[in-house]
């Protein structure tokens, strides 16, 4: 195989492999499925830009949210901190995973504000998946996302 041929025989490679979904282990599945659900329904009327976010918490159940906008722009809340609500609710403690599902093309990185939320139920091994539209997962973990996190002690 030439060169050319085999580089573009790797990067076909490479994009068919983001579409291999049972690659993907069945956590990271659920939360693709809950946070696209929970984007559909994101309110989002001044930034046009719809998140969804889905937590897989220590209870092994999984939480998602939306963001919500409001016409006194910053009183918006963020997708994560619904998800993170709603798993404070029933109950939920810790954050294993959480995924934010982007609504284009380019990863969507938690706010600095919701860094520091999610902190707060994680801990250093926590996983933070970003999902876009082409299927990319760019996962990193709690200590890499919020060095220096405030902590009162
Ligand atoms: N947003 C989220 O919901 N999560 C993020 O991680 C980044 C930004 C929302 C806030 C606002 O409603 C819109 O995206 C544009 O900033």
């Amino acid at each position: 195989m030439g060169l050319v041929k085999h580089q573009l025989f790797v990067a076909n490679c490479a994009a068919n492999f983001k579409k291999w979904k049972y690659l993907l282990d069945n956590s990271t599945q659920k939360l693709i499925q809950a946070a696209k659900l929970a984007q559909q329904n994101a309110y989002a009327p001044y930034s046009n830009f719809q998140v969804g976010s889905a937590i897989l918490a220590d209870n092994g159940k999984v939480y998602a949210g939306c963001n919500i906008e409001n016409a006194a722009y910053p009183l918006g809340q963020c997708a994560e901190a619904g998800a993170i609500a709603a798993m404070i609710l029933d109950g939920g403690t810790k954050i294993e995973k959480i995924l934010i599902a982007s609504p284009n093309e380019k990863r969507c990185p938690p706010c600095g504000g919701c860094r520091q939320k999610i902190k707060e139920f994680a801990n250093q091994n926590t996983q933070i998946l970003m999902y876009d539209t082409q299927e990319n997962i760019t996962t990193v973990d709690m200590k890499t996302l919020l060095p220096f996190a405030f902590e009162l002690d």
